[in-house]
C-alpha cells in the first residue's frame, strides 16, 4: 500500500492537480494553527525554532507556519519525492531541509519544538505506534495534527458497498481520544469538524479524488466501471476531520 501511496502522490505533485484541488486541506491547516495559537496562548516562554512537517506534501502547513515562525528551521518529510520537489522549489531559503521517506520507517533522532502534520496521518499503517514513539522519546515539545476519522465519505462508502468495493478504514475520534488519555503527555486538546463537498455525479467525484491523489481502490476496476456507468446522481462527500494539539512535556 505504501508504494501505491507514494506513486499516487508523485503523480498529483507532478501534474499540479493536488495544489489546484486541495482546498479543504488548505482550510484545515489554517484552523489547526489557529487552535494551536489558543492552546499555547497563556505561555510566555513559547520557543518554536525547529519544526518538522510530516507528510508535508507541497508545503501547505509550512507555508502557513512561516507567517508566524519566520525564523524557525523547517524539516519537511514526505514519502513522495515529487511532493518534496515542489515544496523545495517554493521554500528556497537556507532554513529548510528535506527528509524523504516513509515516516513509519525513518528513525527520528533529532528533536523539535513543534511537529505538524496535516491530512497525512490517515495514510499511516499504525498512527498510534508513531505517536507513542514520539511521546516516549520526547522528540518534540508540541505535536499538532489533523487526520480523517470514521464516518467519512458516507454516501460514497454506501455506493462502494453496493458494488462490493472495499473501503479504507479510519480510526474513530473516540479511539484517538482514549489513546491520548492513556499516554504520558502533559496535556492535549482536540476537536472535530465536518467539511462537505458536493459533486454532480460519481464521475466528477472520481476526477476530484484522482486529482488529490486519494484514489485507492483494491482490485475493483470492473466494479468501478459499473458505478461510473450507472451512478449519475449528485453525491455529497463528507470529510470528518479530527484536530489535535498535544503538549508532550
Ligand atoms: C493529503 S496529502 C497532505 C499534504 C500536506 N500536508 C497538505 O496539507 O496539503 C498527504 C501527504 O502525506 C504523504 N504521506 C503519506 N504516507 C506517508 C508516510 N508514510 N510517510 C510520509 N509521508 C506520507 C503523501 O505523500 C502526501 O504528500
Amino acid at each position: 500500500m505504501q508504494k501505491e501511496i507514494e506513486r499516487n502522490f508523485d503523480k498529483v505533485a507532478k501534474n499540479g492537480s493536488y495544489d489546484d484541488s486541495a482546498s479543504i486541506q488548505k482550510d484545515s491547516v489554517k484552523l489547526l494553527v489557529e487552535i494551536f495559537e489558543g492552546f499555547v496562548e497563556s505561555l510566555n516562554d513559547l520557543k518554536i525554532e525547529k519544526i518538522l512537517d510530516i507528510g508535508a506534501g507541497t508545503g501547505f502547513a509550512t507555508e502557513h507556519l512561516l507567517q508566524k515562525y519566520s525564523n524557525a528551521f523547517y524539516h519537511l518529510n514526505d514519502i513522495s519525492k515529487e511532493m518534496l520537489k515542489i515544496s523545495s522549489s517554493q521554500f528556497k531559503q537556507n532554513n529548510f531541509s528535506l527528509i524523504h521517506g516513509d515516516i513509519e520507517k525513518i528513525h527520528l533522532k533529532d528533536s523539535y519544538d513543534l511537529i505538524i502534520s496535516n491530512f497525512a496521518f490517515q495514510w499511516l499503517e499504525n498512527l498510534e505506534r508513531l505517536l507513542k514513539d514520539i511521546f516516549v522519546k520526547k522528540i518534540t515539545k508540541y505535536i499538532i495534527f489533523t487526520t480523517l476519522v470514521d464516518n467519512n465519505f458516507q454516501e460514497i462508502n454506501k455506493l462502494f458497498q453496493k458494488y462490493e468495493i472495499e473501503t479504507l478504514n479510519y480510526l474513530s475520534s473516540n479511539q484517538l481520544e482514549n489513546f491520548m488519555k492513556s499516554q504520558d503527555i502533559k496535556r492535549f486538546f482536540s476537536q472535530k469538524k465536518t467539511y462537505n463537498l458536493e459533486f454532480e455525479g460519481f464521475s466528477e467525484y472520481a476526477k476530484y479524488i484522482k486529482n488529490i491523489g486519494a484514489n485507492f481502490i483494491k482490485n475493483n476496476s470492473q466494479n468501478l466501471k459499473h458505478i461510473l456507468r450507472n451512478e449519475k446522481s449528485p453525491i455529497l462527500l463528507n470529510y470528518e476531520v479530527y484536530f489535535c494539539c498535544i503538549q508532550v512535556f
